[in-house]
């Protein structure tokens, strides 16, 4: 990879893959500020992303997402976290490989059921997963989702790593396309 040619660095990736984790990891190391669109949805809804589910249906919280990514890729030098179903809309998906380098973090559907049931008791309510068996509806949601994260510029295998040690994989393929922090 070139110098300058990350304008942004896009997270894609299935829930809990650590996209928001990854993130601040990699906004330490570069020094380029962190936007995680969820949070930006719940700031311009003002009320949590379930919420939005139960009181407008996810088509709703779509269409604000639509809006959200749309912002946030028009900037320039931002570590972009984005929402897990973000990517498989064939229009944000398009407005993020526009918008800057987009990494798949990859994990399999059992690293992703322990992240989002044990030992993470702040995790977010993840409406799309619904009541059931969450293992099944993770494995049928990722299978359904897995050719629309392959078309991310690079994929990341995060099983078995730490957010830091993915943020160093993707500086390594960012190379000196990336101005580090001074
Ligand atoms: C969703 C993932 C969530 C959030 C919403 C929908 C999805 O984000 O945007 O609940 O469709 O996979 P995380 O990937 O940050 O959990």
């Amino acid at each position: 990879m070139q110098p300058d040619q990350v304008r942004n660095i896009i997270l894609v990736g299935f829930m809990a893959s650590g996209k928001s984790s990854v993130g601040r990891a990699l906004s330490r190391r570069c020094g380029w500020p962190r936007v995680d669109a969820d949070e930006e949805i719940v700031s311009r809804a003002g009320k949590p992303i379930a919420d939005i589910f139960r009181d407008s249906g996810e088509d709703a919280f779509r269409e604000l997402e639509r809006a959200v990514v749309t912002d946030i890729c028009a900037e320039s030098g931002k570590i972009i976290a984005a929402g897990g179903g973000s990517f498989i809309d064939d229009e944000n998906r398009q407005t993020m490989l526009d918008g800057g380098t987009v990494f798949y973090l990859s994990a399999h559907p059992e690293t992703i059921h322990r992240r989002v049931t044990k030992g993470n008791p702040n995790a977010p309510v993840r409406p799309l997963l619904g009541p059931g068996n969450p293992l099944e509806r993770i494995t049928e949601l990722l299978a359904q989702r897995t050719p629309a994260y392959s078309q991310a510029h690079h994929s990341v295998e995060t099983d078995g790593l730490t957010p830091d040690q993915v943020a160093e994989a993707i500086l390594k393929i960012c190379g000196p396309g990336l101005s580090k922090k001074t």
